[in-house]
């Protein structure tokens, strides 16, 4: 409450002190409206002289192009396979048109704005402004708002609508922040978050540690190497890199990675991953300050592919921020800033697999920009970089009262996960248990209602839905890109954060995981002198597929229901199902 004070006399000023709303020309063009999502209450207009920093994607033409050619350098059968595109090549595909930047220009220079000071991305497709909310608003004929979420009281400043000049209109994919209200989670299940382990056990799991059946009860990097058949696999220290993305204040310590490779990966110890701080993130070491989630991907991506470096990438910029400070623009989304930096990277620069284990409702992400985000992926894909996702940890779902549509007409189904969800990324589902290994119950599954399914897994995906049959029928999307495409362990990993060892659960235990098998595939190839796999989803569908073990058991319950069942082939629970790298090294010629 007390904290509420000044952010309410803040309002009230500036609500006396805002004009009448500048509505531009009569010829603007709605571009976007939502309704409000159920889980952000509007408190009042935000205030005029709050900066935000608009990022306008502007319409990519070739982009068609660079789909085609991302799926032919991604697909074994292709002539052109593994041909990763330069970054030239990448940024020729994603460039606007010409007339394209100038009626952007235009526009934004008859506003007022000193073109000087726009920031663009190399393909030239991104124009990033810092501006007041009061100019934000005249440009987009929108209103911003300051919303609270009704649950944990964070505040962002966002419209529910805006438009654009009729000369502008076509030219333009999205604008934000206006209609985004994502908030990126930490994809940990609910179910269990950091739990404290005894010190005794920490130890005493070591011996035992180095059997795959010992996954069952607590994961360590030795099962896991045992589990999916890198143990005695030896990696080389420059043939290739595994990043790893850090969001929402995340630090990985280093200390704590020390103490955890001290119990489990003795090999690495005095080993330490890279830090990139980009768009002003931070990196605090005290201890205190460690990040559950940046530590557990850090300690598994490092134990995992050690020799191989490691890039931490601590990305600033997303909520919470301080709405009593009227000049705060910290309210962006942070992929497309990460995005921004690493399309910027010399391809000799770019890790060869990213890992990544946030992610958020699909329904909060506005379609157009879903797509632009989706396609920033597609363009890292192109280069040769494996994206990997969380499949996130609600199964098909939260509650059954959060599941039903925010369009207006409150429908009943089950909530896909983006960036799950977009078809160019490989998403990662969670498994348990060992002898065989069976789904975990919080495993995000599911169809997306934004992005079409994909042809490489059309025939996969037919058959699961042949055998559901009319179960769920209305719930889910059928024609979207069903996801996730493969799994790996994610329950009872042992960790060190802030000076103590402690269990987690997740798909963000998955993921890394998954990551550094793939990672340690790519030191194969690149020391065979071949091409890192890049976008895997169109091998690991078609000629990698021996390289994954079925899970055929368990489910991911939500929504109310008992959620998908695993079974034999592709599901949407467990995907294709886990790693063996040894065969899907042969299976990538290396
Ligand atoms: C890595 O280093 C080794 C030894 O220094 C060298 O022989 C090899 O060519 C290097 N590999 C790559 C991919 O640069
Ligand atoms: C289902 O997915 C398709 C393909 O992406 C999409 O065009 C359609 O709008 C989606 N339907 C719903 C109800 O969201």
């Amino acid at each position: 409450m007390a904290r509420l004070l000044p952010l309410l006399s803040l309002l009230l000023l500036s609500l006396s002190t805002l004009a009448a709303p500048t509505t531009a020309s009569g010829s603007m063009i709605l571009h976007e409206r939502i309704l409000t999502p159920r889980s952000w209450q509007p408190l009042a207009r935000a205030p005029p002289a709050h900066t935000l920093r608009l990022r306008i994607s502007l319409s990519q033409p070739r982009m068609p192009e660079l789909h085609t050619a991302l799926l032919a350098v991604s697909d074994p059968g292709h002539e052109l396979y593994g041909q990763h595109l330069s970054k030239g090549e990448v940024e020729a595909l994603a460039r606007p048109r010409e007339e394209a930047v100038s009626a952007v220009e235009r526009w934004l220079a008859d506003a007022g704005v000193d073109l000087g000071k726009v920031e663009r991305s190399p393909a030239g497709d991104t124009l990033i402004l810092t501006v007041p909310v009061s100019m934000a608003e005249a440009l987009l004929g929108a209103e911003y708002h300051l919303f609270s979420h009704r649950s944990t009281g964070e505040h962002i400043v966002r419209t529910t609508a805006f438009s654009l000049p009729a000369e502008v209109h076509p030219h333009v994919r999205t604008v934000q922040p206006t209609t985004l209200f994502a908030r990126p989670r930490a994809l940990r299940s609910p179910v269990r978050a950091l739990q404290p382990l005894a010190d005794a056990v920490f130890d005493g799991a070591e011996g035992a540690a180095s059997a795959a059946s010992s996954c069952k009860t607590s994961v360590t990097p030795a099962c896991l190497e045992s589990l999916y058949a890198t143990t005695g696999y030896t990696a080389s220290a420059n043939a290739t890199m595994l990043g790893i993305t850090g969001y929402l204040e995340q630090y990985a310590n280093a200390q704590d990675l020390q103490s955890f490779y001290k119990g489990y990966a003795e090999s690495a110890v005095g080993s330490t991953f890279q830090t990139v701080l980009v768009n002003g993130g931070e990196n605090d070491q005290t201890l205190s300050a460690a990040g559950t989630e940046a530590n557990l991907d850090t300690q598994y991506g490092g134990a995992l592919t050690y020799p191989v470096p490691n890039v931490f990438y601590s990305t600033g910029g997303s909520p919470p921020f301080n709405p009593d400070d009227a000049e705060d623009s910290n309210t962006n989304e942070p992929y497309a800033e990460w995005l921004d930096y690493v399309l910027a990277l010399d391809s000799d620069d770019l890790p060869s697999v990213v890992s990544t284990s946030y992610g958020d409702d699909e329904q909060t992400v506005p379609e157009s920009y879903a797509l632009a985000v989706c396609d920033q992926f597609a363009q890292l894909g192109a280069r040769g970089v494996s994206v990997i996702f969380a499949s996130g940890d609600s199964g098909v779902g939260p509650s059954a009262d959060e599941c039903y549509s925010n369009d207006g007409t409150d429908t009943q189904m089950f909530i896909p996960n983006f960036p799950a969800s977009c078809p160019y990324v490989t998403t990662v589902g969670a498994t348990t248990s060992t002898g065989p290994e069976i789904a975990a119950s919080f495993s995000g599954g599911g169809f997306s209602n934004y992005f079409a399914q994909p042809s490489y897994q059309a025939s996969a995906v037919a058959s699961f839905l042949s055998t559901l049959g009319n179960e769920y029928s209305g719930l889910y999307n059928a024609s979207g890109r069903a996801y996730p495409d493969v799994s790996a362990q994610g329950e009872n990993f042992i960790i060190y954060v802030s000076g103590a060892p402690g269990q987690v659960d997740g798909t963000s235990c998955s993921t890394p995981t998954f990551a550094s098998v793939i990672t340690l595939v790519n030191d194969a190839l690149v020391r065979a002198g071949k091409a890192p796999l890049g976008f895997l989803n169109p091998f690991l569908y078609g000629a990698g597929l021996g390289g994954l073990t079925d899970v055929t058991e368990g489910s991911n319950p939500g929504c109310g229901t008992k959620g998908f069942e695993a079974g034999e082939g592709w599901d949407p629970v467990t995907g294709l199902g886990t790693p063996v790298f040894t065969t899907l090294r042969t299976l990538a010629g290396a």
